[in-house]
């Protein structure tokens, strides 16, 4: 940081700031964590000057030879980690992952099942906006009324109605355990291929405490910085070399230029620590942090969402023992250092923008080695913050409280 700071005070100090902020708050945005220092380094390092378009040994650029190791490196830990045969490790971001299995299985017109986007489901999930609903006629399959979790018999109906070209499992706000192999029978009921969009649960896959979907999927993406803890980036994987060979052709040169190789090198760093027997506990403290958590509001009267959680978010119903929509609630819980968002329940009653609901999860806050009692702590705290929005000293009693926590568990950075 000493360069930033003699080049640009004013870059240095926002920076610096936002460094206050992590270390300050209480990070409960399911799809964020803290990487490790490693992954830092390497995301920082020098590797953001090379060119490399191309894949490693088919380069369109000269002096790729220690680049190429490096990607080769990251494919090789990756496909380790989820027991598949073929890797793509140059996807800018989640997006760009999906952007690019959908182009090499599908046409522009096919159409596609996706969670609903207001049950879970991604933007790159057929949202009208997004490139994936522009380019393809998405329809929506959805939740129980009752159980809210997935209707595998509705989705099973439907695909029989709409026969579609694809399926896509996955989601950005679902509790519990995906069941792939019921999707991949659906799916070979209506001769339709599987996606899974693992972003949100890949460090848990990685260490064993999900199902793999690339046991059951034609092509599975992630993204490598959720569960993953992995650097801002996105993967896509396969057991199929004919979908292998088409995944590498549409993502460079069908859709991006040049790899992020400093990037790429970070991500190698986090796949070999997403190796480690160390991660698999810490994945294992994820689910049980968000158990306590869940298991505390549920104590305190909150309708959980699926009643409970089988992984690192629980979806809160706020409005109903609150009053306060989620878009209030996440106002309100930032004022007292916790982050998180607002967030869509099953068959919400109001729009996106304001929900009934907030999405809370445990894997930011487990990086920094948080434990059980500490996610009971945090959801009477939350309580406190949600039940008192007018009450000023129990406000700024709850803040104290969020920064003692934090200060008990200091970041490296
Ligand atoms: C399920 C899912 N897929 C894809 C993405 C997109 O990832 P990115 O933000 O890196 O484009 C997200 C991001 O939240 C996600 O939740």
């Amino acid at each position: 940081m000493n360069h930033i700071l003699k080049t640009d005070p004013v870059m240095y100090e926002l920076i610096g700031k936002e460094i206050g902020r992590q270390k300050s708050h209480l990070e409960l945005i399911a799809s964020e964590n803290f990487v490790s220092l490693a992954v830092l380094e390497a995301a920082g390092s020098v590797l953001t000057n090379k060119y490399a378009e191309g894949y490693p040994k088919k380069r369109y650029y000269g002096g790729c030879e220690f680049v190429d190791e490096v990607e080769e490196l990251a494919r090789q830990r990756v496909k380790q980690l989820f027991h598949v045969q073929y890797a793509n490790v140059q996807a800018h971001s989640g997006s760009t992952a999906n952007m690019g299995a959908y182009r090499a299985i599908l046409k522009p017109g096919d159409t596609v099942l996706g969670l609903a986007l207001d049950q879970g489901g991604h933007l790159t999930h057929g949202h009208p906006l997004n490139f994936s609903g522009i380019d393809y006629h998405f329809h929506p399959y959805f939740v129980s009324k009752e159980s809210e979790t997935i209707d595998y018999e509705e989705l099973a109906l439907l695909a029989q109605a709409v026969r579609p070209t694809l399926i896509v499992a996955g989601a950005s706000a679902y509790p519990r355990i995906i069941d792939f192999k019921r999707f991949r029978e659906i799916a070979d009921s209506v001769e339709a291929l599987l996606m899974v969009d693992m972003a949100h649960i890949a460090g848990l896959v990685a260490a064993g405490l999900h199902p793999n979907p690339c046991d059951y999927a034609d092509i599975v993406t992630s993204t490598t910085h959720k569960t993953l803890r992995g650097p801002r980036g996105g993967i896509i994987l396969t057991n199929r070399q004919d979908i292998a060979e088409k995944v590498d052709k549409v993502v460079f040169p069908g859709i991006q230029g040049g790899p992020l190789m400093h990037v790429i090198a970070a991500k190698g760093v986090a796949f070999k620590e997403a190796l480690e027997p160390s991660f698999v506990e810490y994945q294992k403290q994820v689910i049980k942090n968000t158990k306590a958590m869940s298991d505390e509001f549920m104590k305190l009267g909150y309708h959980v969402v699926s009643h409970g959680t089988d992984n690192h978010l629980i979806l809160l119903d706020v409005l109903k023992t609150t009053g306060l929509t989620g878009k209030k609630a996440e106002n309100l819980l930032d004022s007292v250092n916790i982050t998180c968002n607002k967030n869509t329940i099953p068959y919400d009653t109001q729009k996106p923008f304001i929900a009934s609901g907030i999405r809370l999860g445990s894997p930011a806050m487990t990086s920094r080695g948080l434990v059980e009692t500490d996610f009971t702590t945090i959801a009477q705290l939350i309580d406190r913050a949600l039940k008192n929005p007018n009450n000023i000293d129990e406000l700024a009693s709850v803040k104290a409280e969020v920064i003692a926590l934090t200060d008990r568990y200091p970041l490296p950075y």
